[in-house]
């Protein structure tokens, strides 16, 4: 009967049902008291107050129930593609690349990381810029801990297993190596690490097209990629070779974000090319200096200034990525939704 009133609640952003998506758990009835937890499919769910309410007034309807207690729980699920291709224990890897350097693309990788793993998201970031490896700068690691298992150790900072390009090899190196090289480099970024369940591995590419793009689409199934553009309207070629290169990888792009947006170079912009690209809009951060301030000194902005309204941006930005990751492995077909192995193994 309760599963009955809940199968009439949809998902606000999967449109199916809450039975349907096995969202429903430990249901408790006394007498005219109903308990139920709600499994929502990623702990940054911006829609938590909505499904509640609605579970809710579903369940009192039914007759003789007085109250109802909805409880969450969360559980994101797997890219099962991921786990078809490699054996890391990575249930989603989303991309952020761009047409060209300086948007600030590091930046809203490192804020995109931290932001969902302060939701209570597994999340590693892998900073595949052969040209600028500057996470670790960003994310104020400076080196790894000893390696285990053969297994290159990820330093862990705010909460965010952190690895790059640039542990691997003296700075400006890895800038002269073409395919084959780049392509072992990267296959060992994501197999030959440590790395720890992670819900979301956000992966910092290098601007444009090219052998490292090609490599890790060919390493691995890439959930989505997100694009960073700037506001000016000469942008718009920019975020469209961004967007070529994830659609020529067959790499679903989740969005466009627009970076720097203010009264030097206006806003807009990532807009106009989300919709010229035919793209969502995933949103929109100001050219704030305290953002340069805390990148520098090691804070990405949602731990420099949590309460401003670019960190706010930067978690509303988290919420959508996380929804749309959801979207996406909703959309695949059901056989490709086998269980995730969550035991590291060897490769
Ligand atoms: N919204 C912003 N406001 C102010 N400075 C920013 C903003 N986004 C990025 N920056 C700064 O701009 C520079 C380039 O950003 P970065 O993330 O390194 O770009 P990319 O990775 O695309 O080359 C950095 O110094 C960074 O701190
Ligand atoms: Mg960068």
């Amino acid at each position: 009967m309760v599963l009955g009133a809940l199968k009439t609640v949809q998902e606000p952003e999967l449109h199916q049902d809450l039975v349907t998506l096995n969202m429903v758990k430990d249901i408790q009835i006394e007498d005219g008291s109903v308990a139920f937890t709600v499994v929502l499919t990623t702990p940054a769910c911006p829609l938590r107050s909505q499904i509640e309410s609605e579970a809710r007034a579903a369940v009192l309807r039914l007759p003789g129930v007085r109250q109802v207690e909805v409880k969450f729980d969360s559980q994101v699920r797997p890219d099962s593609r991921i786990i078809g291709k490699l054996n890391v224990p990575i249930k989603n890897i989303v991309a952020v690349g761009s047409g060209k350097g300086g948007v600030g693309k590091t930046t809203v990788a490192v804020n995109l990381a931290v932001a969902l793993a302060q939701m209570g998201a597994r999340v590693g970031i892998l900073d595949a810029d052969i040209y600028g490896p500057n996470v670790p700068i960003m994310m104020g690691v400076e080196e790894m801990p000893p390696p285990q298992n053969d297994k290159m150790v990820p330093p862990v900072a705010y909460g965010v297993q952190v690895m790059s390009i640039g542990f691997l090899v003296p700075e400006g190196e890895a800038l002269i190596w073409r395919g084959p090289m780049l392509h072992s480099a990267i296959r060992q970024l994501l197999t030959d690490v440590a790395w720890d369940n992670l819900d979301y591995l956000v992966v910092d590419l290098p601007p444009g097209t090219g052998d490292a793009q090609l490599s890790l689409a060919q390493s691995v199934p890439l959930t989505g990629g997100i694009i960073v553009t700037t506001p000016q309207a000469v942008s718009l070629a920019d975020a469209r070779r961004g967007v070529t290169a994830f659609q020529r990888l067959d790499v679903p792009v989740m969005g466009i974000v627009e970076n720097m947006a203010g009264e030097v170079f206006g806003e807009g912009g990532g807009e106009q090319a989300a919709e010229a690209l035919g793209v969502p809009f995933l949103g929109r951060i100001c050219l704030e200096p305290s953002i340069r301030e805390g990148g520098d000194a090691g804070e990405p902005a949602v731990i420099f200034q949590p309460d401003s309204d670019q960190a706010a941006a930067f978690r509303m930005l988290a919420q959508k990525v996380a929804a749309q990751v959801s979207v996406l492995n909703a959309r695949r077909p059901a056989a490709a939704q086998a269980p995730i192995k969550l035991e590291m193994g060897v490769n």
